[in-house]
């Protein structure tokens, strides 16, 4: 072989095998001059954690995972296996990497702290779209990593209830026709699949931008009756017929925040849970579902409100805090919140 066909090759390698989800963290943090390896390790465990649930996911019917434990958390709600068995694997993974301080599950009454000083915080929803389970429907899980402002303290309940601009990385999964991890650490968003017979999240979607302008809404216009007049008026117009300034949009509403919020990043539009008269602050979980995907929103470009305030500007007074929310492409995201200021 001469010595002049081994740039090509070079090449060539490294075009056949695209960059994991771990190469990708590593990367990043090879710029960051104080990195201990810590950040990159505990993306590490999730992605360890979320692998292992994706494959019970796969083979959650033969597996006998689908159905009811029979039990109730603290929403409320009754407790699917799949959401338990989610909730005890991202647990015990976390807990085992040494990393996290504090955690917080939507699944959880309390938030967990930890003897050892763990730097982060962790806080997730470890399955979204419960009641899409039994029809393989996508779900998801959805989390967000703040770093602790003293992790030589004991951890403590304000750990987590911190606004979400102090995020410093969040994710989400979606378990659909294929395993999608998007995941940002403040510099972008970025998608990875899942090759099930690597094992790995190889980067997919490099960059992924909100558009400026999207075609579709995504509401449970089933809550019409209940919605302020404001929202019924914005709902009346965007689905109302003008050619000029191309309305009506589509409809589309899965009832998974992952799989509306994922098509809503990458195709824009607007998804919209807002408070109703039956859920008075809204439906949605700010600290395992509002402030994550808020958080990847912005950082694609796009916008995240409560039809009033930016959330992640919000300042949580429990963990299991719900509020409303609003995201999409910055322009349908201003149009809401137009009507809700009552000047439409
Ligand atoms: P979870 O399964 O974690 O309880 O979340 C369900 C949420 C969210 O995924 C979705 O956007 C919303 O509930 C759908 O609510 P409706 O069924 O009221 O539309
Ligand atoms: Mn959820
Ligand atoms: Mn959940």
């Amino acid at each position: 072989m001469s010595p002049d066909s081994l740039p090509n090759m070079k090449i060539a390698a490294s075009t056949v095998v695209g960059t994991t989800l771990r190469e990708h963290v590593l990367m990043g943090m090879h710029a960051a001059p104080n990195a201990t390896g810590e950040f990159t390790s505990l993306i590490n465990h999730l992605s360890l954690a979320i692998r292992v649930f994706n494959s019970k996911v796969r083979a959650a019917g033969l597996a006998k995972l689908l159905g009811y434990t029979g039990e109730t958390n603290v929403q409320g709600e009754e407790v699917q296996k799949l959401d338990a068995f989610a909730n005890d694997v991202l647990l015990n993974v976390l807990q085992r990497s040494g990393h996290c301080g504090v955690i917080g599950s939507e699944e959880l009454d309390e938030a967990v702290f930890h003897d050892h000083p763990g730097k982060y915080v962790v806080l997730f929803d470890p399955l979204d779209g419960s009641s899409n389970i039994d029809c393989n429907i996508d779900i998801g899980t959805i989390f967000a990593v703040l770093r602790r402002a003293d992790p030589g303290d004991a951890g403590s309940l304000a750990d987590a209830l911190r606004p979400g601009r102090e995020i410093v990385c969040a994710g989400y999964v979606v378990y659909g026709p294929a395993t999608v991890f998007v995941l940002s650490t403040g510099h972008g968003v970025h998608g990875f699949t899942l090759d099930p017979n690597v094992g790995e999240f190889f980067l997919s979607m490099p960059d992924i931008r909100v558009p400026d302008h999207g075609k579709m809404y995504s509401c449970n216009e089933g809550n019409h009756a209940r919605w302020s007049p404001a929202v019924q008026r914005w709902n009346a117009w965007i689905k109302s017929e003008d050619k000029a300034e191309g309305r009506p949009y589509t409809h589309r509403y899965v009832g998974s925040l992952v799989a509306d919020a994922h098509r809503t990043l990458l195709k824009g539009g607007i998804f919209a849970y807002p408070a109703d008269s039956k859920s008075m602050t809204g439906k949605l979980r700010l600290l395992y579902e509002a402030n994550p995907i808020s958080y990847l929103l912005e950082q694609a470009g796009g916008a995240a409100t409560d039809g009033t305030s930016r959330i992640l500007d919000m300042k949580p007074t429990s963990l299991h805090q719900r509020v409303p929310l609003v995201i999409g492409s910055k322009a349908e995201v201003a149009t809401f919140a137009s009507f809700v200021r009552g000047e439409r």
